[in-house]
C-alpha cells in the first residue's frame, strides 16, 4: 500500500467558483473550473488526510474518498469553511466573488422598454482565507492561490502577509497562458522564506507535489 503520511489530520478545501445572485436567474461569478482545488482535495486523500471539499458551483464530478459540501455563495462557503474548524490543514482555492449584489431581487428584474437599465450596488464578501489564517482555531498549515495577470511574486508575497498564510501558490491567469480552465498549470511557490518556481506540471501534478509538501512540512521535514 502507498505510504499515508496525513493518516489522522484533517483537511479543509474550498474549489470552484461562487455564484452571487443579482435576481433568480442572473449572477456575478469568477471563472473557475475548479479542476485544481478538486485535484489538491483528491492528493490530500491519496495522503490519508480526511477532507472536507467545499465547492462552489462547478460541472466537474465530487473528487473520491472526500466529503464534498456544495455552496453558491461566498457566504455560504465561509460558513461551511468555519464550521469545520478546528482543523490541521486548510488549502483555499475557491475563486471567490470579491462582491456581492448588496439587496439581490426575490423577483426577476424585468427589462423596460425604453428605459436605462438599474445600476447594481455591490458590497464586498468576506475573504475565507484571511478569516480561516487569522482564526482562533488556525490550521497548522494554510495555503493560498494567487490568480495575477502581473507582478506575481509581489502580489503573491503580499498576499503571505495580509492573509496569514503559510503558502502561496501563485500563478499567471493571462488568457495567453490557457491556464484558465485548461487541465496544465504552471506556478511559483511563495512562502516567508522565498520563491520557488515548479515545472509546467498537469493540474494533478501540482496537487500530488503541494499534498506531499504539506504532508513533509507537518512531519517537520
Ligand atoms: O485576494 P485574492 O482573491 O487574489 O486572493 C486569492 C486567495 O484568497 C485564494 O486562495 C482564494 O481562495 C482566497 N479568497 C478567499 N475569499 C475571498 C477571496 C479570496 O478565500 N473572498
Amino acid at each position: 500500500d502507498a505510504p499515508k503520511p496525513l493518516a489522522g489530520r484533517t483537511a479543509i478545501v474550498t474549489s470552484g467558483p461562487t455564484h452571487e445572485p443579482i435576481d433568480p436567474v442572473r449572477y456575478i461569478a469568477n471563472r473557475s473550473s475548479g479542476r485544481q482545488g478538486h485535484a489538491i482535495a483528491a492528493a490530500l486523500a491519496r495522503l490519508g488526510a480526511d477532507v472536507t471539499l467545499v465547492s462552489g458551483p462547478v460541472t466537474i464530478a465530487d473528487p473520491q474518498g472526500v466529503v464534498t459540501v456544495h455552496v453558491e455563495r461566498a457566504e455560504e462557503m465561509r460558513d461551511a469553511v468555519i464550521s469545520r474548524l478546528p482543523a490541521d490543514i486548510a488549502v483555499m482555492v475557491a475563486a471567490v466573488a470579491d462582491w456581492r449584489v448588496a439587496a439581490s431581487a426575490e423577483q426577476k428584474i424585468k427589462k423596460k422598454p425604453g428605459e436605462a437599465p438599474a445600476p447594481l450596488q455591490l458590497t464586498e464578501n468576506p475573504d475565507i482565507l484571511k478569516t480561516v489564517g487569522h482564526h482562533e482555531h488556525r490550521p497548522k498549515i494554510v495555503v493560498g492561490f494567487a490568480a495575477e495577470t502581473e507582478n506575481l511574486e509581489d502580489n503573491g508575497r503580499a498576499k503571505l502577509e495580509r492573509k496569514g498564510a503559510d503558502l502561496i501558490v501563485a500563478n499567471d491567469v493571462s488568457p495567453e497562458t490557457g491556464i484558465m480552465g485548461g487541465t496544465r498549470n504552471s506556478v511559483k511557490l511563495i512562502t516567508k522564506v522565498g520563491v520557488e518556481q515548479w515545472p509546467d506540471l498537469s493540474k494533478d501534478e501540482v496537487a500530488d507535489r503541494l499534498a506531499q509538501l504539506i504532508a513533509d512540512r507537518l512531519a517537520g521535514a
